[in-house]
């Protein structure tokens, strides 16, 4: 049985006081529309529909980058949930199976709670995620009849019997496409907030003999996003998740909590990340590798073996092969690093290939943009870059080639080639003392004359 996906993000999310649609605001690295779009996958969607409204173009463009077969469907007012659905009827029209609404703002679902929702479809028409909540505050309640859902009833429009029902609705649903837009075209809006409210087809289905049930999860899994501090609070619950599913995974933490993961970042077994570490999206650590403290990695790639850091940044393009060390304040982008390359102290690859064994002196620095344009620095196997090397690239250095500390190379160092590219020194025997006398005596004149 196929399912499609409709995701609802069309709302403004006023309380965010943001420029900024609220599904675009980020947990772990990503959009929580992203968040929400990946939960969905493990269902293998045929279709993924993205309702928009509110920073329609901000909101499609973020889709479309997640899942580039994301359709956009555009609500112009938001008259209320089964008017946000109803504008994914046309786009729909073609599709047989499962249609299941999330919400954009509900970024932590998890696949097998959708899993759970698909399986309850082969007893019920229409399936409801519902949740025990601690403080059902303005939620829907769910009003059960048995093991079957009744009805859902709104908080604004709840007698005071129904507010004390504590199971209520996340506004997650499934049912079959053709059934779902059939009941949607029944809804009205003749309730306390005027609006088209999609929950409204659990009553309708009951009225025409269809069966309507309700699968449970965790609140946890159904946290909404509101505001700023609801948004802090959903990082903070993602990372305390992470940080747990790591430990699990054999991964040492020494201060689990000050470290930062992103949406998608792996880490191998038995890799150590001590205190402070920051992930930014697109990361990948193999086994036994060891991240020091204070550094920042994202869109990077570390191997077995590799020590990065203390107060490392990897960008990028940065793709290290096995045992390679980068040490503290090395900053490396868009470079592959061939293994057992060392890049210890204080320096910035960018755009470059290192090959193995090769040794990066402190201070060198690959000078590859030259204000327009960003160019290539190559340098071989088993080459040694003095300390405080300048690149400017385009520019070669051969296998086994070194380079003189302090030097500006401009041009291509040949395999086996020693390169110095520096002012030679001159010495003055007895000049500095001279200097010294010179100036103190100078300064003691101007002090009497003042
Ligand atoms: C909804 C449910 C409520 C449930 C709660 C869970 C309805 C009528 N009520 O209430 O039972 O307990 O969610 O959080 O469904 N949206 C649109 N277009 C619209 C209206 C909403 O895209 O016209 C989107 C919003 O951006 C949001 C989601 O749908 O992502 C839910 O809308 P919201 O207004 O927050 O509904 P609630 O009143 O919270
Ligand atoms: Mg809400």
């Amino acid at each position: 049985m196929s399912t499609a996906l409709v995701i609802l993000a069309a709302g403004m999310g006023t309380r965010m006081n943001s420029d900024l649609p609220k599904v675009l605001h980020q947990i772990a690295g990503a959009p929580m529309l992203a968040h929400a779009m990946l939960s969905g996958l493990s269902l293998e969607p045929s279709r993924i529909i993205v309702v928009a409204g509110h920073g329609a173009d901000q909101v499609a463009a973020a889709a479309e980058e997640v899942m580039p077969f994301a359709q956009i469907v555009l609500q112009e007012e938001q008259n209320g949930t089964a008017h946000a659905v109803d504008q994914a009827r046309e786009a729909l029209a073609d599709f047989d199976g499962d249609v299941i609404v999330l919400y954009g703002d509900t970024p932590f679902i998890r696949p097998e709670t959708l899993e759970a929702m698909k399986t309850a479809r082969a007893r019920h028409d229409v399936v409801v995620l519902g949740f025990e909540a601690a403080d059902p505050g303005r939620y829907g309640r769910l009003v059960m009849d048995g093991q079957r859902l009744d009805r859902i009833v709104e908080f604004k429009d709840a007698s005071e019997e129904e507010r004390k029902i504590t199971l209520c609705n996340s506004g997650l649903i499934c049912a079959d496409r053709s059934v779902l837009f059939d009941l949607i075209a029944a809804v009205g809006n003749d309730n306390a907030a005027g609006e088209y409210y999609l929950t409204d087809i659990v009553g309708l289905a009951r009225a025409r003999g269809l069966s309507a049930g309700a699968v449970t999860c965790d609140e946890a899994e159904t946290m909404g996003i509101n505001s700023r501090s609801e948004l802090a609070g959903a990082e903070a619950a993602f990372q305390a998740r992470a940080r747990a599913q790591a430990l699990e995974d054999g991964v040492t933490l020494t201060a689990p909590e000050t470290v930062h993961f992103a949406f998608d970042t792996i880490i191998g077994r038995d890799t150590v990340i001590e205190p402070n570490v920051v992930f930014g999206p697109n990361v990948t650590v193999e086994s036994g590798a060891r991240i020091r403290a204070f550094s920042h990695l994202e869109g990077c790639h570390v191997s077995r073996g590799g020590i990065i850091g203390p107060y490392a940044r990897l960008r990028p393009g940065a793709e290290l092969a096995e045992d390679v060390h980068v040490g503290n304040f090395v900053e490396v982008k868009n470079a592959r690093v061939d293994r057992a390359a060392k890049i210890n102290h204080l320096t910035y690859i960018g755009d470059a290939e290192i090959g193995e064994e090769t040794n990066i002196g402190a201070g060198t620095i690959t000078c590859n943009y030259d204000g327009v344009f960003k160019h290539k620095t190559r340098i071989g196997a088993r080459a040694f870059i003095g300390s405080s090397t300048m690149l400017v690239a385009p520019v070669s250095i051969g296998d086994e080639a070194m380079t003189g500390s302090g030097s500006v190379i401009t041009k291509d160092v040949e395999p086996g080639a020693l390169a110095i590219a520096r002012a030679r020194q001159e010495t003055k025997p007895g000049m500095a003392r001279k200097l010294m006398e010179m100036l103190r005596l100078k300064k003691a004149r101007k002090a009497e004359t003042e």
